[in-house]
């Protein structure tokens, strides 16, 4: 027997002043759209917002239901229209927000499970990684390189061929 281990790094900013200006910028829109969340149920607005590598900007926001399962998280939102519109092109980054009425806004949120399984799919498909910058309305801001990195040993397409 041996043990594993599994590790990875990831940056830390004290607030979004101390991001490059583009990345601002996306946070920023980020902040902006979760207005256009529809969640009545959890009042828990999060949006992700990515910059293609041909440039376009698309968003997605979290999209809830009465039948609660029935909900999508704005990352797989986004995934969705990504390959909808813009099929085969890849991801440069992906900033992930937040805004809730019941809650103070003050730290990063990360993607759920589900989501981080998507994310992989998406990179492993278009063979890139896609950066995260993840932060609330207000303090700290994460940035990791690949969201692949959010799910050490994950079940992959590889394992169907
Ligand atoms: N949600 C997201 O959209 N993304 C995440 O990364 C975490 C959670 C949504 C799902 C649900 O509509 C609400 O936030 C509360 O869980």
């Amino acid at each position: 027997m041996k043990e594993a281990r599994f590790e990875f790094n990831y940056k830390v900013y004290e607030s979004i002043s101390e991001l490059p200006e583009e990345d601002q910028w996306l946070l920023n829109k980020a902040r902006e759209v979760t207005s256009n969340a529809y969640a009545p149920y959890s009042k828990f607005q999060v949006a992700a917002v990515a910059r293609m590598s041909n440039g376009e900007i698309v968003t997605g926001t979290n999209q809830e239901n009465a039948s609660f399962p029935v909900g999508l998280c704005a990352e797989r939102v986004l995934l969705a229209s990504i390959s909808s519109s813009f099929p085969g092109i890849s991801i440069e980054k992906i900033a992930i927000s937040y805004k809730s009425e019941l809650q103070k806004c003050d730290h990063p949120i990360s993607p759920c499970g589900i989501c981080r399984q998507s994310l992989q799919e998406f990179e492993s498909r278009v063979n890139k990684p896609v950066e995260l910058i993840m932060g609330g309305m207000e303090g700290p801001v994460y940035v990791v390189d690949s969201a692949s990195r959010l799910l050490p040993l994950a079940f992959t397409s590889e394992e169907l061929q």
